[in-house]
């Protein structure tokens, strides 16, 4: 377990913010850092092109530490729909197949395959909800021969559901489907090994559980897509792009790995280093421990909720940093606003009220959601 890390951020005291799965506070060395960076831009002289290229190295350096993978395999992206887009543009589907997604999947890991399934005949295959909240058994249940992609994330973002993606690559890969992964809503808190799950592409944007801030995020790649189709074609992406004097010499070639998948301005000199001041950050607590931090409170809060008659999903079949709350009664739509007239920070997604806590957190935190839940449940 990891000490409280509130004064690496700058929270009120009296802000009780446990809504790390809609935004995370950026904390402050990553704010400095990012703030240095655009101020560079003030000056552009001292910006010189071999700058172009220092960042986003160390980028990809840092976060396949966190996946566990190589630096080779990781492109630069805006978002997590990027990263998805990318791989529907690359993995084979054929007429009749489908593509396998789970009920309530998020969006961005929804209608990519939404549109791919209808421009080659194929269709989308919705593992339904688990009454018992395995979601992994439902989804190695519902993964059969036709089974062309499997676009999944490693937690269900409005149950909290955890899936176990060791079990459910092997069987991707017995089938012969790709597995597409979004981990926006776990990577940083929750392990996860390219090595141990060997997906063929996982996107995570940085704003959640990365702790980096907004419109950056990280592609994983791996090796049998590298040689793949980027989303777009850039001058940055290619072999010369070192050499600006000879940018109008054309090449066919692309950089090595996976830059070729990078976006456009994929040198952000103002998102890159807030983003890697975080990731550094996470390697240097180390992720188990984030996830041993974020499920300790998490779990006083289910025993607490408990009491006043709203139950979430038991670990392991739930992400310990994830906590969603349902109660027989329906929750009204309007109780974020409810509890943030009193300065506490939820969401509410689906039928759940979605806590998700971090390591800078305090025990007061969630005592002060509990008495606005019971309040509200009194009501
Ligand atoms: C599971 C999941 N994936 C992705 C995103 C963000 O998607 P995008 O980066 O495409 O805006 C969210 C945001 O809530 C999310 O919950």
């Amino acid at each position: 377990m990891l000490p409280c890390q509130r004064h690496l951020f700058d929270i009120p005291d009296d802000v009780a913010y446990l809504n790390c799965a809609y935004m995370s506070p950026l904390m402050k060395p990553a704010l400095e850092a990012g703030t240095a960076g655009l101020a560079r831009k003030a000056h552009p002289w001292h910006i010189t092109p071999d700058q172009f290229f220092t960042g986003e190295e160390e980028f990809r350096t840092i976060a396949a530490q966190l996946l566990d993978g190589s630096a080779d395999g990781i492109a630069i992206v805006p978002s997590a729909s990027y990263g998805i887009a990318t791989a529907a543009r690359n993995v084979p589907v054929k007429k009749g197949q489908s593509i396998l997604v789970l009920a309530e999947q998020f969006p961005s890991n929804y209608y990519p395959w939404q549109r791919r399934a209808e421009e080659n005949s194929a269709s989308l295959k919705i593992v339904p909800w688990p009454e018992d909240d395995d979601w992994t058994a439902a989804v190695l249940d519902s993964l059969t021969t036709d089974v062309a992609v499997a676009a999944l994330p490693h937690v269900q973002w409005t149950s909290g559901g955890r899936l176990d993606l060791v079990r459910i690559g092997e069987a991707c890969r017995k089938l012969g489907a790709a597995l597409v992964l979004d981990l926006t809503q776990s990577l940083g808190a929750l392990p996860f090994s390219v090595r141990d799950v060997q997906p063929d592409f996982a996107v995570a944007a940085s704003y959640k559980w990365l702790l980096g801030p907004y419109s950056i995020g990280l592609l994983y790649v791996a090796p049998k897509w590298q040689g793949g189709i980027p989303l777009e074609e850039n001058w940055i992406q290619r072999a010369n792009a070192r050499d600006f004097a000879s940018l109008i010499l054309y090449t066919e070639n692309y950089d090595v790995g996976a830059r070729r998948f990078d976006m456009g301005e994929r040198s952000n000199f103002a998102l890159l280093p807030a983003a890697m001041r975080a990731m550094k950050q996470l390697l240097e607590w180390e992720v188990a421990q984030i996830s041993e931090t974020a499920g300790a409170l998490n779990r006083q809060l289910a025993n607490a909720a408990a009491d006043i008659g709203f139950s979430a999903p038991a670990e392991p079949l739930r992400a310990p940093h994830y906590l969603a709350l349902r109660r027989k009664e329906a929750i009204p739509k309007e109780l974020p606003e409810m509890l943030a007239r009193e300065k506490v920070f939820v969401s509410v997604r689906g039928s759940s009220i979605r806590v998700t806590p971090h390591v800078y957190n305090t025990a007061e935190d969630g005592e002060r959601l509990i008495a606005c839940l019971r309040r509200i449940a009194a009501a």
